[in-house]
């Protein structure tokens, strides 16, 4: 029986070939540490991670490669965000739709004196931007807000966002873990301070990578939360208060670097506007026959162009980690069941603490995995 991934919003797979070729090449070929040696393996493997860099400003509209902080993870750049920008008695606001990437980082700040707020969002998970217009305070120092959810899929307005931000002088952080790579994203137009993104799910790379991009003014004020030797300014003890060093601390993953950038220059090759284009026939497809099934309730929009290609079902009377079980070793269909680390966004969808199977689709998803995830749904819930 062939497998039939359907998990992309944990982690996107296949990669395209040319990265597990990168990482080998960088590790059986290059080897050398960046920033600290000046022989030519050393300058060879800065360009690639310049060149990472410049990609990444490509695809997502910013300006300055130096400040584009390269991270161990989405995880890792929320917490530079969060730790380094909230102290004790500042306040901070957050949709009713995060995931704990954001909410534990904000759960620990909260027991040393920091507040916050969530913005409401309704049944399909949509925030509620006249509430957010209510939630602004003297001080207020940050708004986070997940893009899309890993939950329901459901795309927020955050180009309003940005506005309603900008008018209050917050800095505005988003969360792109499930929209880097799947949707044109500009960091310009949506009046960012700061953008964190995976390397390992849209954007097509190896896992334990990320890249957080930071706007000048923001990066001034945000503080290091992580410090250590950066290879520049050796013969102090303090951190660096440029960029990039100040937030890049310690040997980077230059293997993951490789791959990341041979995934970049893919994805420009096909375009992130061809990805959505296929994102959103996938969509299409698969809502038209989920939506009035007997026996599931989709959780999140309807709509496909309000949305990414993440699918929360519930099998209504039936066991969802069961169904999920049963997808693998009946139809070899992988999904993911549960919670999905976004309690908060399952208390707001209504599907809290039962949880749903969640389908999840990316670039090499084919109509014909589609259309057996459907047959397999439909098999499941006959009676
Ligand atoms: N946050 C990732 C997911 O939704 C890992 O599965």
């Amino acid at each position: 029986m062939p497998t039939i991934y359907l998990d992309q919003a944990a982690t996107s797979f296949p990669k395209p070939p040319c990265v597990a070729a990168r990482m080998a090449e960088y590790l059986t070929q290059v080897g050398a540490n960046v920033n600290r040696g000046v022989y030519g393996a050393a300058q060879q493997a800065e360009l690639v991670e310049l060149r990472l860099r410049q990609r990444l400003c490509a695809l997502l509209d910013f300006a300055d490669p130096t400040h584009v902080v390269l991270t161990p993870g989405n995880t890792w750049g929320l917490n530079l965000v969060l730790g380094g920008a909230l102290h004790p008695g500042d306040h901070c606001i957050v949709s009713g739709m995060e995931h704990n990437a954001v909410m534990r980082p904000l759960q620990r700040l909260a027991k040393q004196g920091v507040t916050f707020d969530r913005i409401p969002c309704d049944g399909e998970g949509f925030l509620d931007l006249a509430a957010l217009e209510t939630l602004f305070r003297p001080h207020t120092k940050l708004v986070v807000l997940a893009h899309a959810s890993n939950v329901s899929g459901t795309v927020q307005a955050a180009a309003a966002v940005g506005r309603l931000c900008a008018a209050h002088g917050v800095p505005f952080c988003l969360d792109a873990a499930q929209t880097a790579g799947h949707l044109p994203l500009s960091f310009r137009e949506l009046g960012l301070s700061a953008l964190s993104v995976p390397a390992h799910k849209g954007l097509m790379g190896p896992q334990g990578l990320g890249a957080l991009l930071l706007a000048p003014d923001f990066a001034k004020a945000l503080d290091p939360y992580i410090t250590g030797g950066t290879g520049s300014a050796s013969d102090s003890e303090e951190q660096p208060d440029y960029m990039p060093d100040k937030f890049e601390p310690g040997t980077p993953n230059l293997p993951g670097i490789y791959g990341w950038e041979a995934a970049l220059a893919f994805l420009q090759e096909i375009g992130v506007e061809a990805v959505r284009a296929h994102d959103e026939a996938l969509s299409r497809r698969f809502l038209a026959e989920i939506r009035d099934l007997p026996g599931v309730r989709l959780v999140g929009p309807a709509d496909p162009a309000r949305r990414v290609g993440v699918f929360s079902l519930d099998f209504v009377g039936q066991d969802n980690a069961e169904i999920a079980y049963r997808l693998e070793a009946d139809y070899g269909i992988q999904t993911r069941c549960g919670l999905h680390c976004a309690p908060a966004a399952h208390k707001t969808l209504g599907t809290f603490p039962r949880g749903t199977v969640r389908f999840s689709t990316g670039w090499f998803t084919t109509e014909s995995d589609i259309d057996a995830a459907l047959a397999a749904v439909k098999a499941l819930t006959a009676t």
